[in-house]
């Protein structure tokens, strides 16, 4: 009896020590994970910034892409399966400078950095990515690093 409860006790402090160590070595793990989000899905927009993109958008993107993003005429959608086949994969660096430089069709290049970020901010929050703590940045180096992927992986 005496000796059971002593390997049982040994068994024990082996488990709880196996337990901390990797418990320990998940926390390392989680802080040495590089900051720079990679793609659409690691909360690289803010929902205060997508609010800012939702009323930039009604102001000047709805009129031709229909106010719930889905398309009229010639304008192409800018949500669903069409618009994430058309950009799945490249980054939102490219996206950036497509909306930068060619958009409003009207007016081409008439909003300014931060603008263009928040309407890209919204069309993320539209598309069902998640929000997170960081805005999304204006500079294309930067949203270079940021991977348009359609479907969660
Ligand atoms: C005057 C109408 C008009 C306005 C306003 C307009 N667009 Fe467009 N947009 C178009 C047309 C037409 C196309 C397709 C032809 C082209 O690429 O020029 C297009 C294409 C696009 C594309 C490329 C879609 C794809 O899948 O390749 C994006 C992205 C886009 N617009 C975003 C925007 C955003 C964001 C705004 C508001 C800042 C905006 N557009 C305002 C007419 C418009």
């Amino acid at each position: 009896m005496e000796r059971l409860s002593t390997s049982t006790t040994a068994w024990l402090m082996a488990g709880i020590a196996l337990y901390s160590a990797t418990a320990y070595a998940s926390v390392r793990a989680s802080q040495d994970a590089p900051r720079t989000a990679s793609t659409t899905w690691d909360a690289v927009f803010t929902d205060a910034q997508a609010k800012r993109g939702d009323a930039l958008y009604a102001q000047y993107c709805g009129k031709c892409h229909a106010p719930d993003l889905t398309g009229a005429d010639v304008a192409p959608a800018l949500t669903g399966a069409d618009f994430s086949a058309n950009w799945n994969d490249l980054s939102l660096g490219d996206l950036f400078e497509r909306i930068r430089i060619g958009m409003p069709a009207d007016t081409p290049g008439s909003l300014s950095r931060q603008d263009n970020a928040d309407v890209l901010a919204f069309m993320l929050f539209k598309a069902g990515f998640p929000a997170g703590a960081a805005e999304l940045p204006t500079q294309v180096e930067v949203l270079k690093e940021i991977k348009f992927v359609a479907q969660k992986k």
